[in-house]
């Protein structure tokens, strides 16, 4: 659905592979990613470290999946992701999640990155809507929202379970639509 390679100016953003395994298991296994995040630090089957690499769906049922990973162009690496979900095919309308390494944190990748998948996704999936759900002790996510452009629409209370201490916890929705001919607030 997304072109093979979107280029920004500081990333490639294209689909992962077990090539990028070890870059990706920098950050899925990170306790301060994995905190505010529905995962665990990634462990496979045989009860090793193992980045669990999800494919690409074809974005086209409710629940199909888009994974885009964030290649730092020059080096090779894989520093994040984004994560797309189709969440209603009739009302075109899809969730979208985030994680950088946080060896990369404050430099403004995430932005970069989200900013170009949301414009290509909207215009490629002829989508309406995406939303975000943001944990509310993740600030940091919150912050990310804002400068995408997306507007906070409320809080589910008790909305969500994190594992470890976390319990139940409320969340924030965010929110962001495609206006015709015009492009998501990048950085
Ligand atoms: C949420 C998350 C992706 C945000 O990462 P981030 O690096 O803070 O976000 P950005 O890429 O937008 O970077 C913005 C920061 O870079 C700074 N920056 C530095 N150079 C920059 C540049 N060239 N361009 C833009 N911003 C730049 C900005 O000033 C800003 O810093 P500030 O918040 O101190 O003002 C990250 O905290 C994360 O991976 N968290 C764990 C996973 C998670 O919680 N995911 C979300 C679940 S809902």
């Amino acid at each position: 659905m997304l072109p093979e390679r979107i280029q920004t100016q500081r990333l490639i953003l294209r689909s992962l592979d077990n090539s990028d395994a070890d870059d990706v298991l920098e950050y899925q296994s990170h306790s301060e990613v994995t905190q505010f995040v529905p995962w665990r630090p990634r462990i496979n089957a045989d009860g090793k470290p193992g980045a669990i690499i999800r494919k690409t769906s074809n974005f086209e049922r409710k629940g199909d999946a888009l994974v885009v990973g964030w290649e730092l162009r020059g080096e090779n690496k894989i520093i994040g992701q984004n994560i797309l979900t189709l969440t209603s095919v009739e009302e075109r309308t899809a969730n979208i999640g985030w994680v950088t390494n946080p060896n990369y944190w404050r430099n403004g990748y995430a932005a970069e990155a989200t900013s170009a998948v949301l414009n290509q996704t909207f215009i490629l999936a002829r989508l309406n809507r995406i939303d975000a759900h943001i944990d509310q002790r993740n600030p940091n996510s919150a912050a990310l929202a804002q400068r995408l452009g997306m507007t906070l629409e409320g809080v589910f209370k008790g909305a969500s379970f994190i594992k470890g201490d976390g319990g139940w916890c409320d969340m924030w929705l965010y929110s962001i639509f495609a206006p015709s001919g015009e492009k998501v607030k990048g950085v």
